[in-house]
């Protein structure tokens, strides 16, 4: 029988060469396109996250794509919503955090003031791939004293290490569905 992680890998289309010869790009527009699909995806996300020892007291998106899911889940949880953005986007006072992509490098903030010492964050975002980036956003919520209860996300490609190395920095992970 197919299982939910099945069903959502249907309606994840990969997209060969894209952004560059030999990648294999995971897309998941198709699966926010279907509303079926998009419902069925937030609620596992909704229901996870309702559990009494699991429940959060806010969300964090990373920029782009954790904006999409982070933003509904944080709503139908009833908590608020706070984005990591790209360098440059924030208004207010931010803490940055740095990290390597494959070629150069990316800076991320936070506002200071989105969390506050002590407060359980889930982390939310589409796709792990080597890690960088789900990294910084929780070295970014622990500069400012918060506690990231998960990390969490529907794509996770094993075979670039991104979730072990989370994993062993000590971040819990719930991801959705694995591509090779
Ligand atoms: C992608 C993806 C994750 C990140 C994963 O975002 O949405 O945020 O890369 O890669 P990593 O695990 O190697 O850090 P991208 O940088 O393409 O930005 P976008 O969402 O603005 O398109
Ligand atoms: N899909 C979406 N985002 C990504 C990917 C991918 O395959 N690889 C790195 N970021």
């Amino acid at each position: 029988t197919p299982s939910f992680s099945d069903y959502l890998r249907q309606h994840i289309r990969t997209v060969p060469d894209w952004p560059a010869p030999g990648v294999q790009f995971r897309d998941i527009t198709p699966l926010l396109q279907d509303p079926q699909v998009f419902r069925v995806l937030i609620d596992a996300f909704v229901q996870r996250y309702m559990q009494r020892d699991l429940r959060p007291d806010a969300v964090a998106g990373l920029d782009a794509r954790g904006f999409i899911l982070g933003a509904v889940v944080a709503y139908e949880l009833g908590v608020g919503f706070v984005p990591i953005r790209k360098k440059g986007k924030l208004p207010f006072t931010t803490v940055e955090e740095t990290y390597e992509l494959e070629y150069g490098s990316a800076t991320v903030e936070l506002h200071t003031d989105a969390v506050q010492a002590g407060d359980r964050v889930l982390l939310i975002d589409d796709l792990i791939a080597t890690g960088g980036t789900m990294m910084a956003g929780k070295k970014l919520l622990e500069k400012l004293g918060a506690q990231v209860v998960e990390g969490a996300c529907i794509v996770d490609l094993p075979e670039l290490g991104g979730s072990a190395r989370l994993r062993q920095a000590g971040l819990r992970l719930y991801t959705l569905v694995d591509f090779a």
